[in-house]
């Protein structure tokens, strides 16, 4: 028989099973995802009881009733608590959710809580973002013009202003692009929903007169056609944008720049 040897950390066993909350009558078990650099075990499911009469209505309340009464080790980040920040971002019941904004009372049963899926762990819920950012970097997300700048403002009209709706509220949480089977295998070289979402933004804001560099920064088989509209970014989005659709519309504007 084969005998295959998996990855170090690629095992996530049964973790400890810390005490409930003394004299609460209304408890929610919560099995969270550990696992730490500095030693040397497998990930582990901890499982934690959260006392619902002693805690916010949000998973991060309850993250931060864990991290407050019960475990201060447990890792996690989150900032504005408002859906704002996009810290937050974890999947949370098998989905790629902010925290703060999503309520306890969405799940039945125990709560499964992981990082976002398929990226470097730092320590426990924290993802290492730092190829995602680096690929927000690269679309070059400023205002680029080449005529002399206006003595006032650069101005737009109230139709071309309207057209980043729906883009520009993007929160760069990361929860699209890591629920995206294409950039799971090729996270490296493809941008992924979320900096293609924000490339799309700048490509057709009126006020810019950089897209044709910009479309040839994504001329290339991996950036951009490795989106193969399978959508789990459009659902994943907690700010209800739709990546999928602005990939579409950029791809729109390679074919119709060559005619
Ligand atoms: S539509 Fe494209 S970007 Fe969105 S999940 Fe599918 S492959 Fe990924
Ligand atoms: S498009 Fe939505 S899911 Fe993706 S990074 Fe922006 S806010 Fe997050
Ligand atoms: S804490 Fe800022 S989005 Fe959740």
């Amino acid at each position: 028989m084969v005998e295959i040897t998996l990855p170090k950390n690629s095992q996530v066993d049964d973790g400890k099973a810390w005490p409930k909350p003394a004299d609460a009558e209304n408890l929610r078990e919560f099995q969270i995802y550990r696992w730490s650099p500095d030693d040397d075990d497998n990930p582990r499911m901890d499982t934690y009881w959260v006392d619902l009469d002693d805690c916010g209505p949000m998973v991060l309340d309850a993250l931060l009733y864990i991290k407050n009464k019960i475990d201060p080790t447990l890792t996690l980040r989150r900032s504005c608590r408002e859906g704002i920040c996009g810290s937050c971002a974890m999947n949370i019941g098998g989905t790629n959710t902010l925290a703060c904004t999503k309520g306890i009372d969405e799940f039945e049963g125990a709560i499964k809580i992981y990082p976002l899926p398929h990226m470097p762990v730092v320590k426990d819920l924290v993802p290492d973002l730092t190829q995602f950012y680096a690929q927000h970097r690269f679309i070059e997300p400023w205002l680029q013009t080449t005529t002399p700048e206006p003595a006032k403002e650069w101005r737009q009209s109230h139709e071309d202003r309207a057209k980043l709706d729906g883009l520009y509220e993007c929160i760069l949480c990361a929860c699209c692009s890591t629920a995206c089977p294409s950039y799971w295998w090729n996270g490296d070289r493809y941008l992924g929903p979320a900096a293609l979402l924000q490339a799309y933004r700048w490509l057709i804001d009126s006020r810019d007169e950089a897209t044709g560099a910009r479309l040839d920064d994504l001329e290339d088989p991996f950036r951009l056609y490795r989106c193969h509209t399978i959508m789990n970014c459009t659902q994943a989005c907690p700010k209800g944008l739709n990546p999928a659709k602005a990939i579409a519309e950029i791809k729109k504007m390679m074919v119709e720049r060559r005619v």
